[in-house]
């Protein structure tokens, strides 16, 4: 491990291809594919830009997840004083200190190399942050973890809610959604023997993950927000029961995510928001026309909807 990362900084320093791969050969998990995406998803990083310009300047910030470093260049491009970035990818630790290595050696930067549930006191050096920034948003909102890793530091009091958090609050929200779809066993060999696989198929099974709008079926009620997260305000129980009322029967939930900033709405709806990384999720779901009540709780990093 430690002698890949190393020629990785020597392929960084050389661009030398042959490093490059050596690395491959000595390490085959490479920068994860969705980074890519994501640093080129420009709707996103205009939204991060915004925010992050406007109240970093002079500000000691704490960038969760950095990665390879955008929302640290930014900060970074506001005028912060000091960016404490932690990643605990070993590879993007090594991108980034590349990126950075000249603010790192004048102490602008502290690259914190693991995860944040190693964080301690004694990293801050540079003084409390004041600022805390993070993009730690999977495709399905919550599966990269946001809520345990903001819960595991405002319990062990390296984060406060009188810092200012960018962003602050994101919601969850979806709408009644009909795609042809095949449930059932059409094979007359199998369909008596795989009866049950429909029926059970009614509480909310993650379908699919799509960041092609062409590839949606049509909304048969208006969008709803399910949950509404305000970190300042964090709770690890996260329910809710909302009604939504269905124009046709239908037989998926399509879900998206809204992130709130000051200056504006960053929302993944594909919709509103076409080709955006993330995408939409869509869960089966079967109901009928008319009122639709959706229950939905969060548990271990996964969302889960169902219909009473
Ligand atoms: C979606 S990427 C965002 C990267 C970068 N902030 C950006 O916006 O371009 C999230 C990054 O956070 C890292 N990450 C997620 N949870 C973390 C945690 N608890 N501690 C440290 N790194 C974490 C992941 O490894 C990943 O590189």
């Amino acid at each position: 491990m430690d002698l890949a990362l190393a020629v990785l900084e020597k392929y960084l320093q050389t661009k030398n291809p042959a490093a490059l791969v050596k690395f491959w050969q000595l390490y085959p998990k490479p920068v994860p594919s969705w980074h890519l995406t994501m640093m080129n998803d420009q709707p996103r990083n205009q939204f991060y830009e915004k925010e992050i310009i406007s109240k970093c300047e002079g500000k000691i910030i704490l960038d969760v997840g950095c990665g390879s470093g955008l929302l640290t260049q930014y900060a970074l491009e506001a005028g912060a004083k000091h960016v404490y970035s932690i990643e605990q990818d070993p590879v993007l630790q090594t991108c980034f200190k590349h990126a950075f290595k000249k603010e790192i050696e004048e102490g602008r930067v502290t690259l914190i190399a693991k995860p944040s549930q190693e964080l301690i006191q004694d990293d801050l050096k540079a003084g409390a942050p004041e600022v805390v920034i993070h993009e730690i948003f999977g495709f399905a909102l919550f599966n990269e973890g946001v809520i345990e890793t903001f819960t595991d530091l405002f319990k062990r009091n390296l984060i406060h809610p009188s810092m200012e958090f960018i962003p602050q609050k994101f919601s969850l929200w979806a709408a009644l959604h009909n795609q042809p779809f095949e449930s059932k066993i059409k094979d007359p060999k199998y369909s008596d023997q795989f009866w049950f696989l429909e029926d059970i198929s009614h509480y909310g099974i993650p379908m699919n993950q799509t960041n092609d709008q062409t590839q949606l079926g049509v909304d048969v009620s208006s969008g709803i927000e399910l949950h509404s997260i305000d970190l300042k305000s964090l709770s690890d129980k996260i329910e809710a029961e909302n009604e939504l009322t269905a124009t046709t029967a239908g037989n998926m939930l399509r879900v998206w995510f809204k992130l709130i900033g000051e200056h504006s709405t960053l929302s993944t709806d594909l919709k509103e928001n076409p080709g955006n990384h993330w995408g939409n999720n869509k869960y089966f779901l079967k109901f009928e026309a008319g009122k639709v009540l959706i229950k939905s709780a969060y548990k271990d990093r996964r969302f889960l909807p169902y219909v009473r």
